[in-house]
């Protein structure tokens, strides 16, 4: 798509010229004659930059700029200037002008600095919309849940998102900590600023403190240059800390110092930075216990507990089932290339009777699977996994448990349930898996290859 540009000169004869340049460079100009015109012109044209003379009898450039700003029209201007009066033009660009170019003007001056400018306002856009959809795609309404227990998260949500209080979200897997996390993020003042996301326990641990607090080229064999950690990333926005149960004992420690006084020292680097991120951890162990027996800090659990946030698990939201039912449906039907996929409502009792241990990843798993192996748009309980409709039995049964049983199979069923469970804590991580699992990591790899298990390393953040 061309560009618009708008050309803001008094003298007539140079707005022609310098239109037939730019229409040469493949751009679409307007033109006008002082500060006021451009002004007009601003408020009713699509208009992608202003190319602009800096003194004009009517109004110049600089009272130009002065009422862009004010009336918030965020779109790049470039200043033509002659060059004794260089300085008022480099004082404009510390007011938000783009650039400056020397008159006379020269062709190739003019094509570089405009084309400059036009690559930053795309990618501010680009950013922008981008903004937007995540803004709309993490609002309140879009997350599924009428039920008792998930509205009193909801009211947590409300009440917190606003201030920049730290808060602990706590819940089993696949109950929906990490969307919630964007979704304060997205509904708080700093919802323009960076949201940077951290799974502690998929960091390797050597890289850890690199990792958070960055690190100074040099500082140790592979540090090839400056890295900004997590928590200067973060900066003016908001830093998720997930799996933080997992943070090893002496990460523990420096984490709680930034905690305290939001200030770090990048790896090998002396001087102190600071930096303004809200916190939102993340967690589906028991960090309570985990500090009665030694293994989590104490004084960090109380940092982080400011305002803690419990996701129920999905058994104890049954109602939400068909909401999640139906918008899974939605959105696989149309990724899957099959529309209109629909459960019986045989299938949805099934559905919403099982106890779903993954919680809801677990169900929009299944209901992903289900639509892919259903041979028409109706699927049935025939359609469904198996074990929907032959629970395992519960832990602890004693003699109300249900005989006979299938023992291998079980075991089976619960080890890979475990096994998955921690690879996918870790991002496919096998030596923090195995040491999650409490075997070694020999031990892992064999029962992966036994019981089929692919692992896929995620790298970067997860969805
Ligand atoms: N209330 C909700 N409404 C709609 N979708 C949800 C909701 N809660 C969770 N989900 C969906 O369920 C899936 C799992 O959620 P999420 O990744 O946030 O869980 P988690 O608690 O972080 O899990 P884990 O502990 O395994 O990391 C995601 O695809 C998410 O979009
Ligand atoms: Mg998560």
């Amino acid at each position: 798509m061309s560009h618009t540009i708008l050309i803001v000169d008094d003298e007539v004869k140079l707005l022609d010229v310098l239109g037939g340049m730019l229409e040469q460079l493949g751009y679409r100009t307007l033109a006008a004659t002082n500060g006021n015109e451009a002004l007009e012109i601003l408020a009713r044209d699509a208009v992608d930059l202003v190319l602009c003379d800096l003194r004009m009898p009517v109004m110049g450039g600089k009272d130009l700029l002065a009422e862009m700003n004010r009336r918030g029209h965020a779109v790049p201007l470039v200043i033509m200037t002659a060059y004794s009066s260089v300085r008022d033009a480099v004082g404009m660009i510390k007011d938000g002008a783009f650039d400056y170019i020397d008159k006379p003007i020269e062709l190739d001056d003019l094509a570089a600095t405009l084309s400059n400018a036009l690559r930053l306002q795309d990618a501010l856009r680009d950013n922008q919309r981008l903004r937007e959809e995540l803004e709309g795609r993490y609002s309140f309404d879009t997350l599924i849940g009428a039920s008792p227990a998930f509205q009193r998260v909801l009211k947590g949500i409300a009440e917190v998102c606003e201030a920049k209080t730290t808060v602990l979200l706590t819940g089993e897997s696949g109950t929906g900590k990490e969307v919630v996390a964007r979704s304060i993020h997205f509904n708080s003042p700093r919802k323009s600023g960076p949201f940077v996301a951290v799974n502690c326990a998929a960091v390797p641990e050597a890289l850890l403190e690199s990792e958070f607090f960055g690190h100074v080229k040099g500082s140790f064999t592979g540090a090839l240059t400056n890295r900004v950690g997590r928590f200067g990333q973060a900066d003016k926005g908001t830093l998720f800390l997930d799996e933080i149960g997992d943070m090893p004992l002496a990460l523990q420690a420096k984490i709680l110092r930034v905690l305290q006084d939001r200030t770090y020292e990048p790896v090998g680097s002396t001087h102190s930075r600071t930096t303004d991120v809200r916190i939102i951890a993340a967690t589906n162990r028991d960090l309570e216990s985990m500090v009665a027996q030694g293994e989590f800090r104490g004084d960090l659990y109380y940092r982080l507990n400011v305002f803690p946030i419990a996701l129920p698990p999905l058994r104890d939201r049954r109602e939400d089932i068909p909401r999640f039912l139906d918008r899974f449906l939605a959105e696989f039907g149309v990724a899957l290339g099959k529309r209109g996929a629909r459960f019986t409502p045989d299938a949805v009792r099934a559905l919403s009777a099982y106890g779903w241990p993954g919680n809801i990843r677990e169900l929009q798993n299944c209901v992903e699977r289900s639509v892919l192996s259903a041979r028409g748009p109706v699927i049935d309980v025939a359609d469904l996994p198996p074990y929907l409709s032959h629970p395992a039995p519960r832990d602890g049964g004693g003699e109300d448990a249900d005989f006979p049983i299938d023992l291998d199979q079980d075991l089976e069923r619960y080890e890979r349930g475990r096994i998955v469970a921690a690879l996918n804590r870790t991002q496919g991580v096998q030596v923090r898996a195995a040491a999650l699992l409490g075997i070694s990591e020999r031990s892992l790899w064999h029962r992966v290859k036994k019981l089929g298990i692919s692992v896929t390393r995620t790298v970067g953040t997860p969805e």
